[in-house]
């Protein structure tokens, strides 16, 4: 039995789905556990590249089952349309490959409507960026207990009255009335019954019959709604005690908690972010990391790798290893800076400050360590790597604390160095 989680240690995008995919290969079973589809987490697989938005990344494999679990916020229809465009790309998802909870909140077109209108309403340094996708008013609705359920989805009455309950503003109903509404998610709920299970029932009789699972966490640690950057933060628990919440399943089962960590930082949407680097620094990670948004397509802001919120991560999940992705896109710089610390009205921090003012008028205290000419995107044997790549990767492993298990060299499954066995 073995219970790996995978978490993002930074602002999202970190390359979670990379390797996810890459972990599946060697398990039974992968479980999404929290968020919605504000995640994009892509997948290179050959010629193919998909990006995954509620699906987890081990779907790839014909032999490993998905959950999309109770934690989960759905949108029926962009989950239909996501199963469609993998068949498309010739994966074809059927009910005993994917599991959805029955009691998964779902995302409704008011939701979305609200969710643009809040952020329409915000003032400019109040914005959060968000994807837009009406994650926060779902999330809003669940914490209220005025939520809807997939399982609501298949009582078109029910449904009725649960939805009529919410006197959704009349500048709403003008768009989409409650009756064409109800007939839409009941239809959509007919296509989706067949995948719906009791997933926590599910998960665990995997894991009490031996079988190997990844509980694949979006976003990151820094979009926790608790322990990130609140208020620019996402509307759920990225992190890895939410696992089980999300899930259904008791904490003594978890083995192993994976953090995955960008060997640089980016932040898509609103909200500090110490290490960003605005000038020519940031365009040059932006357009050699390709980072654009998954799933908004919006340029990423990028900066230096942050081990005052690498350790925070560390601690706030429990991290047991550490994944660095994208060493590659470091490649032919002449010197690489890490932040180990700041700089604070006179004062040096260490710990991640929870005071928002704090964090946003933090100063990076950077190191500088040498880096290297070649390209290392072919690499996948550590010991041919750069003297100055090793000796990044082992600078950011003993600030870490804790092993550097993997490195990615790239978005393909072969542009991975392995420093650990696993079975
Ligand atoms: P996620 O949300 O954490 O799954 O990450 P995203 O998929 O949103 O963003 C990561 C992007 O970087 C994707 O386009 C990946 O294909 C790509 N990627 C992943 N690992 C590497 C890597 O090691 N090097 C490079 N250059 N690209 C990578
Ligand atoms: P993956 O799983 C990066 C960000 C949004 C915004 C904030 C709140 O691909 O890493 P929301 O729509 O969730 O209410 O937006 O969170 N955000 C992400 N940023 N990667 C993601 O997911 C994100 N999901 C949400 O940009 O700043
Ligand atoms: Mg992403």
């Amino acid at each position: 039995m073995s219970v790996k989680i995978i978490v993002g240690t930074q602002w999202g995008d970190e390359g979670k789905g990379k390797i996810t995919d890459m972990l599946a290969e060697q398990v039974d079973l992968v479980v999404r556990y929290q968020g919605g589809n504000n995640a994009g987490h892509t997948v290179v697989v050959g010629p193919n590249t998909f990006k995954l938005h509620l699906i987890p990344s081990g779907i790839l494999y014909e032999s490993v089952q998905c959950v999309i679990g109770n934690g989960v916020v759905v949108d029926p229809e962009i989950l239909l349309e996501e199963l469609g465009r993998l068949k498309e790309q010739g994966v074809h998802v059927t009910p005993d490959r994917l599991k959805i909870s029955t009691i998964a909140h779902v995302i409704l077109p008011y939701h979305k409507f609200l969710d643009s209108q809040q952020e329409e309403g915000r003032s400019a340094g109040d914005k959060i960026g968000t994807t837009g996708r009406g994650i926060g008013p779902a999330y809003t609705d669940k914490i209220s207990r005025t939520g809807v359920r997939l399982l609501d989805l298949l009582d078109k009455e029910g449904l009725k009255k649960k939805c009529e309950a919410h006197n959704w503003p009349q500048a709403f109903q003008d768009r989409l009335s409650i009756d064409d509404m109800v007939d839409q998610y009941f239809e959509l709920g007919q296509r989706l019954a067949p995948f719906l299970e009791d997933t926590s029932l599910f998960v665990n009789d995997a894991i009490q019959a031996g079988k190997r699972i990844i509980m694949e966490g979006a976003q990151g640690t820094l979009l926790d709604v608790d322990h990130g950057t609140y208020p620019f933060v996402t509307s759920s628990n990225p992190i890895a005690g939410a696992a089980c919440v999300g899930a259904g399943i008791g904490p003594h089962k978890i083995d192993q908690v994976i953090g995955v960590t960008k060997a640089y930082s980016t932040r898509v949407g609103e909200g500090p972010f110490p290490t960003e680097e605005h000038a020519e620094m940031g365009e040059y990670l932006r357009d050699k990391g390709c980072e654009y948004g998954t799933t908004t397509e919006r340029p990423r802001r990028c900066g230096w790798l942050d081990m005052v919120v690498l350790r925070y991560a560390i601690r706030v999940n429990g991290l047991t290893e550490i994944c660095l992705t994208k060493l590659d896109v470091l490649d032919g710089l002449k010197k690489i800076k890490v932040c180990t610390g700041y700089k604070w009205n006179g004062e040096t921090i260490k710990h991640f400050p929870l005071d928002p003012k704090v964090f946003g008028e933090s100063e990076p205290i950077y190191d500088e360590v040498p880096g290297w000419d070649e390209d290392i995107s072919g690499i996948t044997d550590f010991d041919k790597l750069p003297v100055n790549a090793k000796n990044y990767i082992k600078y950011v492993s003993n600030l870490a604390g804790i092993p550097i298990s993997m490195i990615s060299v790239g978005s393909k499954r072969s542009q991975t160095i392995h420093l650990l066995e696993r079975h």
